[in-house]
């Protein structure tokens, strides 16, 4: 009996499975690994869960980096055939340090100041044109807040662009009136503590859906 029931389980686990998804998957799997940044392939197949199910019009990330949060959710898009995802980074040593404090925070000023944002930049947008996620994406280099003016209504949003109190308090303020009714923001970062002011805010206006990434990356959802 035991052994009919688990034939039965597995039988209806098959049905449910959409090959099509799973080659997206394991291809966004196989792709990870070859992008800057900072996204575990847990997050990554979290973040395109949530495209395939919501069928979002515009998704935005704030903190682009190399791409590696953006490729797998645009290569998401590119499989639903619908939807724009905006990329927001300065790609600039001088912003990402703005808030940091050279004498109270010299790691952060000083990992964050070696780096070649151009060659960044520029890495990330061959991994755009190669997997053919150009029309698909919009990329703009600027700050989160002098990009805010050219973003309108916002289905999922990604927060994970300046890592300070200032930065991350900003772009709730300035992003979080754009996410529709029912729309989903991710925040990472979450048990770092520049951002807990920004979750505070957070919850004023959106429900909390999930925690993953042992616990750094929190799903809410606005009211
Ligand atoms: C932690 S990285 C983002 C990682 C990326 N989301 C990923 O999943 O790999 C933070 C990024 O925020 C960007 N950033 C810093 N200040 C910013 C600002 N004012 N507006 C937008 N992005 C900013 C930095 O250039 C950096 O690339």
């Amino acid at each position: 009996m035991k052994k009919f029931v688990l034939v039965f389980m597995m039988f209806c686990f098959a049905l449910q499975a959409d090959p099509r998804e799973d080659a997206l998957k394991r291809n966004i799997s196989q792709l990870l690994p070859t992008l800057d940044g900072w996204c575990s392939r847990e997050k990554a197949l979290e973040f395109v869960d949530l495209v395939l199910e919501v069928k979002p019009q515009v998704y935005v990330e704030i903190g682009v980096f190399g791409g590696a949060s953006l490729i797998p959710v645009a290569s998401a898009l590119k499989f639903l055939q619908q939807g724009i995802f905006i990329g927001i980074d300065p790609w600039d040593k001088g912003e990402c340090v703005k808030y940091f404090d050279p004498v109270r925070d010299p790691i952060n000023y000083q990992w964050w100041s070696s780096l070649n944002f151009n060659q960044i930049h520029l890495k990330f947008l061959k991994a755009i044109k190669a997997n053919k996620l150009t029309p698909h994406c919009k990329i703009i280099r600027d700050t989160s807040e002098r990009a805010a003016p050219q973003i309108a209504a916002i289905d999922i949003l990604y927060i994970d662009g300046n890592f300070s109190d200032e930065g991350s308090l900003q772009d709730v303020r300035l992003y979080l009136p754009k996410v529709c009714s029912g729309g989903y923001i991710w925040m990472n970062d979450t048990l770092c503590d520049p951002k807990q002011n920004a979750i505070d805010l957070l919850f004023d206006d959106c429900e909390l859906i999930k925690i993953i990434d042992q616990g750094n990356c929190m799903l809410f959802q606005k009211r």
